[in-house]
């Protein structure tokens, strides 16, 4: 047979008439998809509005997953080798040696954009819950095609799963030191507060019942304000702070929040206020955000609630896993308490305002063993999973929640873990977006105190303000300088209806 009579023809191109069919439209971009998906095509690969991919380079994704991971890493790698050159033990040494050799193929997986492979088994009890979703939903994408929200938190689980399988460094935690000498440069925000706290609080004498109502609103909008500006200073965003930039950052003087309330695009302070004001001695539950600073402006919020007998319990939600840098372990929320009471961080603290401190954290220190602050930590917040999947994923933690009165969400991630991370319109109700942790039978009043530092933005009165500012101030999604107080008010039961 001559090679030619081999040659495999391409076949003929068959031509049909579609002259008898509706015409095509003119702007074909014209057509959307049906967005929301309804929540039986949601799932952690297609959230109900497009999701945020590393490769979208008009998204704060595109420069976080190829430049702010591996900068973060080569950091953590650093504090390791750190760690290594203070060392005596031969075992302790080699063994460390291969959690920086495990970081570096991290590096090398992560900067050159590798397909996700399954967590090894550690022996961690979320091994199960990361591997199913993996497996589910992320077969053969990598780092850069898999939504962002799910990258980036396989990336922590990852740099975990460097230290878990080693014999002597499981509990080592690569960004411990730099959230301690945050909380150690923020003197000023921190003595402020504790001077005015250090002492219960009581009111002017010969106040009437609704004068007393709104001195305790006023102190309640302050410390509200206080407690969510608490997130603007998050160490994954501010790499190279200076003491300069941190105090701009946590100044918390009562002009300074007025001018800051116009920068809450969805506000809902007031419903806030009305929810709390109505809770006699209820149940208070913060899923807390970022440890040093933000977790003491947390604390202060929480004393707050109790002494004005609002809440009678808070329970402290933190992660098992050191977590996008700075967020809270036990570890982080032992050390607070521990160095308002004990510390030495303040060098040029005057005696009074190191009195005021150890004051406040031994208060803070009691609550602890009366039970009236409990801190907690289920796997299920340093999962991939996003808020929706909470009562799929971690029944058990859904009930728990369901019998809080009020659950604050702090911060960014959790916002973003909210709202599924995908490109809602700015002005999709809050409720819409968080879906069942808003609709299902049993959620719980959940409110979200967020510094806007990445893209999602749900909540806002109308989508012209986002617009707007997408015009005048590029980069207001990740500034920090814009926020927002959502509220869904928990009405269990009732539906939210999709498309
Ligand atoms: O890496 C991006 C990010 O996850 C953003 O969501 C945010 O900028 C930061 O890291 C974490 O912020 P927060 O501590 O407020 O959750
Ligand atoms: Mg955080």
């Amino acid at each position: 047979m001559s090679p030619s009579n081999n040659t495999v023809k391409p076949p003929k191109k068959t031509v049909l008439s579609l002259g008898n069919l509706p015409p095509k439209p003119t702007n074909l971009a014209s057509i959307k998809p049906p967005y929301p998906y309804t929540p039986s095509r949601v799932d952690p690969n297609n959230p109900p509005w497009p999701a945020y991919r590393g490769y979208h380079q008009y998204s704060f994704a595109y420069a976080t997953m190829g430049v702010r991971l591996p900068t973060i890493l080569g950091k953590a790698i650093s504090d390791t080798v750190k760690t290594l050159n203070e060392l005596s033990s031969e075992e302790e040494i080699v063994d460390l040696i291969a959690c920086i050799n495990r970081m570096e193929r991290l590096m090398k997986d992560l900067t050159s954009n590798d397909v996700l492979r399954p967590i090894i088994d550690d022996g961690e009890g979320d091994v199960p819950l990361w591997n199913k979703e993996i497996t589910r939903f992320f077969q053969g994408k990598d780092f850069m095609s898999a939504p962002w929200v799910f990258a980036e938190a396989y990336k922590y689980r990852r740099l975990r799963e460097c230290f878990s399988i080693s014999k002597f460094w499981k509990d080592y935690d690569v960004f411990f030191r730099q959230k301690c000498e945050t909380f150690s440069r923020s003197a000023d925000a921190v003595l402020e507060l504790s001077a005015r706290f250090a002492v219960p609080f009581t009111l002017p004498s010969g106040l009437d019942e609704s004068q007393k109502g709104c001195a305790l609103k006023a102190m309640f909008m302050e410390l509200t304000q206080i407690c969510l500006w608490g997130n603007s200073t998050d160490l994954s965003l501010l790499i190279n702070m200076t003491e300069e930039d941190i105090k701009r950052l946590q100044s918390t003087g009562g002009d300074h929040l007025a001018s800051t309330e116009k920068n809450i695009l969805g506000n809902d302070l007031s419903q806030l206020w009305d929810l709390v004001k109505s809770l006699d001695g209820g149940r208070v539950d913060f899923v807390l955000d970022n440890a040093g600073f933000e977790l003491y402006c947390d604390m202060v919020y929480a004393d707050y609630l109790i002494q004005s007998g609002h809440a009678s319990v808070i329970h402290f939600h933190g992660k098992r896993l050191p977590w996008f840098v700075s967020d809270v372990t036990r570890k982080d929320w032992d050390w607070l308490l521990n160095s308002c009471v004990y510390g030495k961080l303040f060098n040029d603290a005057s005696e009074s305002d190191l009195v005021s401190l150890r004051l406040l954290g031994a208060r803070w220190k009691n609550y602890v063993k009366e039970g009236k602050w409990v801190y907690e930590q289920h796997p299920f917040w340093c999962s991939g999973y996003s808020f929706w999947d909470l009562h799929t994923e971690a029944p058990d933690l859904f009930l728990h929640l369901s019998h809080s009165d009020l659950v604050f969400f702090k911060g960014d991630l959790n916002h973003r873990k909210l709202t599924y991370d995908c490109e809602a319109p700015a002005s999709t109700s809050f409720e819409t977006a968080i879906g069942p942790l808003a609709s299902r039978a049993g959620a719980p009043p959940v409110c979200s105190l967020r510094t806007i530092k990445s893209d999602v933005v749900v909540g806002l009165p109308d989508d012209e303000i986002a617009e707007r500012l997408d015009e005048e101030e590029p980069g207001w999604k990740i500034s920090g300088k814009y926020a927002v107080v959502l509220l869904s008010d928990g009405r269990p039961g009732e539906e939210v209806i999709f498309n």
